[in-house]
C-alpha cells in the first residue's frame, strides 16, 4: 500500500498576481455616469480599477497569476497535485475554470475544481486546499482567485459599477511536517443564505431570461460586513489562544476602505499594518485577498514568520477568516 505523506501544516510558499492593462479612473467613469471622483473616493476609498480587455478571462488571468506564484515558489506545474479556483465569473458553466487553468499550465496530473463563495471565495478555497493537504490526499496545491466582474456589471447602475475591478491572485500551498508554527493555523468559514438577496447576480445559465447583472443593497451589506468580520477576526484569534497584539498584518477583502478601517480599529492595528489595495484595484472579489497578499510579500512588508490575518465577506452571505504564519 502506498504510504501517504501526512502534513502537519500547509505552508504558503508562492505568491502571484495579475491585473489587466486597462486602468479606468473615477473621472473616466464620471464622464458617462452621474457620479464623481469625490463621491467614489470618500464613500469607498477607490480611485481607479483595472478592467479586462476582450481576450482576458478568469482562466487566462488565473493561469498568469498561477505561473507567477509557481515561479516565486521555485516549483513547476508538474509539482502541483490540485488546483482550487475561487470565482463567481467563470469562463463557462463547465469545464471548471480550474480545469482550464490546469490545461493552460500544461498539467495532466492531479485535479481541479471551482469554488463559488463570491468575495469570500479565496478564504473558502484556501480552507479547502488546506484540508486536502492535511488529510494526506495532496501535497502541493494552487489556490487562485480570479474574477471579471466588469462582465456582470450593469454599467448604467452607478451604485454598483463604480465599486468593482478585474484581476487574479494565486498562492502555492505546500504540505510540511516541520513542527514549527508556520503555515495555515486555522480557517473559519460561514454562510447564511437567508441574507442571499442582499448581494447576488440576477441570472445564470439555468435562468436564461434574467439579466446576469450584480445587484446589491449596499447599506445592508455594509452593516453585515462590519459586525460579521469583527466576529470572524475574534473567533480566529480566540481559537489559537492569540490576541490582537499578536497580529502583524491584516490582509482584508478590499471592498471598502471604511469597512477595512472598522475592522483594523477593532484589532487596534495601526494603518501601517493593514494591506490596502482597494484604492488602486477597487473590489476584485475573490481575487482581492491574494492580490493584496502578493503585493505585500513582494514589496517586503510581509516577512517570513509574520502572523497574517485574512478576512472576507461577500454574496451568500458568505464570510470567513484565515490565520497564517508566513
Ligand atoms: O465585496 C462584497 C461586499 N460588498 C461590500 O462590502 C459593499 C458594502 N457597501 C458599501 O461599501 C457601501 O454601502 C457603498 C459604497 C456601496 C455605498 O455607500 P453608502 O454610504 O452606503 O451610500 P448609499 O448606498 O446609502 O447611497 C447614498 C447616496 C444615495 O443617494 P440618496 O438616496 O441619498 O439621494 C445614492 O443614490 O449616494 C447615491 N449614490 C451615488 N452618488 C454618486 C450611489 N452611488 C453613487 C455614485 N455616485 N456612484
Amino acid at each position: 500500500m502506498k504510504e501517504r505523506f501526512m502534513a502537519k501544516r500547509s505552508l504558503l510558499v508562492g505568491f502571484g498576481g495579475f491585473l489587466p492593462d486597462r486602468v479606468v479612473s473615477n473621472a473616466e467613469l464620471a464622464e458617462r455616469l452621474e457620479t464623481s471622483d469625490e463621491w467614489i473616493r470618500t464613500r469607498t476609498g477607490i480611485t481607479r480599477r483595472h478592467l479586462v480587455g476582450p481576450n482576458d478571462t478568469a482562466a487566462s488571468m488565473g493561469a498568469e497569476a498561477a505561473r507567477r506564484a509557481l515561479e516565486y515558489a521555485k516549483l513547476t506545474a508538474e509539482d502541483i497535485d490540485a488546483v482550487f479556483v475561487a470565482t463567481a465569473t467563470p469562463d463557462q458553466a463547465f469545464p471548471a475554470t480550474a480545469v482550464r487553468i490546469q490545461a493552460a499550465l500544461g498539467m495532466k496530473q492531479g485535479f481541479g475544481f471551482d469554488i463559488a463563495a463570491a468575495c469570500s471565495g479565496f478564504i473558502f478555497a484556501l480552507s479547502t486546499a488546506d484540508a486536502f493537504i492535511r488529510s494526506g490526499q495532496i501535497r502541493n496545491a494552487l489556490v487562485i482567485g480570479s474574477e471579471v466582474y466588469s462582465r456582470i456589471m450593469d454599467w448604467e447602475d452607478r451604485a454598483t459599477c463604480v465599486l468593482f475591478g478585474d484581476g487574479a491572485g494565486a498562492v502555492v500551498l505546500s504540505g510540511s511536517d516541520n513542527p514549527d508554527d508556520r503555515g495555515i493555523l486555522s480557517t473559519h468559514l460561514h454562510s447564511d443564505g437567508t441574507a442571499g438577496d442582499l448581494l447576488y447576480v440576477d441570472g445564470a445559465v439555468g435562468q436564461p431570461d434574467k439579466s446576469g447583472h450584480l445587484k446589491m443593497s449596499g447599506r445592508d451589506v455594509f452593516r453585515h460586513a462590519v459586525g460579521k468580520l469583527s466576529s470572524a477576526v475574534d473567533e480566529a484569534l480566540e481559537d489559537e489562544g492569540l490576541s490582537y497584539a499578536d497580529v502583524d498584518w491584516l490582509v482584508p477583502h478590499q471592498a471598502n476602505i471604511r469597512i477595512i478601517e472598522g475592522v483594523a480599529k477593532k484589532l487596534n492595528l495601526p494603518s501601517e499594518r493593514v494591506v490596502i489595495t482597494v484604492d488602486r484595484h477597487a473590489n476584485t472579489s475573490a481575487a482581492s485577498v491574494p492580490l493584496a497578499l502578493d503585493e505585500a510579500v513582494r514589496d517586503g512588508r510581509i516577512q517570513k514568520g509574520d502572523l497574517v490575518l485574512m478576512e472576507a465577506l461577500g454574496g451568500g452571505l458568505t464570510w470567513g477568516s484565515a490565520l497564517v504564519r508566513i
